[in-house]
């Protein structure tokens, strides 16, 4: 746990109890896993239709957007696979105050480092939750199962950040990541606080 809170540089882990809460409603961690991939998928094309001459961008993220579709199917087939059904969404609470702290007006470079980095936190916080699921499920094809998604989104994450770099200046990227990685600290805090779940 530690090793990956560093590689990630998120200030702080997801609430241990969270494993045994999402063991005990299948159903519906499979139903927020499957609309976590399907906004990872439209997120990519949004990016994509706001950023049509961003080349690097368009490009890399192409082959994610089929990937991400790819995480929904593969959801959707385990709901389905044990008689369970695709619940409604729910509103989701973090991803919205994420956006809050996104900078509106201003340039297009700082606009874009901001979505490029809001949706490598979401990809980090994934990969955390995910392997909190991959080591504390007590069903193993389970556990296997979000082994693979959390090696996923940990490449993802990795490809949001080389992707702000790609368009500011690297000192700038990583000062305004330390400044997502501690307003997103204080999203998790105030979500653990009122027992929300992210995903
Ligand atoms: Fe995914
Ligand atoms: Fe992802």
């Amino acid at each position: 746990m530690e090793a990956l809170k560093n590689i990630l540089g998120l200030q702080l882990p997801t609430d241990p109890r969270w494993v045994n809460l999402a063991e005990m409603e299948l159903q519906e961690i499979l139903t927020d896993h499957a609309y976590c991939e399907q906004k990872a998928a439209t997120s990519c094309i949004t990016l994509i239709q706001r950023y049509p001459t961003r080349e690097v961008l368009v490009k890399e993220l192409s082959p994610i957007v089929t990937e991400e579709w790819g995480h929904f199917r593969l959801v959707l087939q385990e709901i389905y696979k044990r008689g369970l059904t695709l619940g409604n969404q729910r509103k989701d609470v973090y991803v919205n105050k994420l956006k809050d702290f996104e900078q509106k007006g201003g340039g297009e470079e700082g606009r874009l480092t901001d979505q490029l980095l809001s949706f490598a936190l979401i990809e980090a916080r994934s990969c955390e939750r995910f392997k909190r699921l991959s080591e504390g499920l007590s069903d193993e094809y389970m556990r296997q199962f979000y082994r693979r998604f959390m090696e996923s989104e940990a490449g993802h994450y990795a490809l949001f950040i080389e992707l702000a770099e790609t368009y500011a200046p690297k000192e700038a990227v990583r000062a305004r990541w330390q400044q997502w990685l501690d307003y997103e600290a204080g999203i998790m805090e105030s979500l653990e606080i009122r027992g929300d779940r992210i995903h």
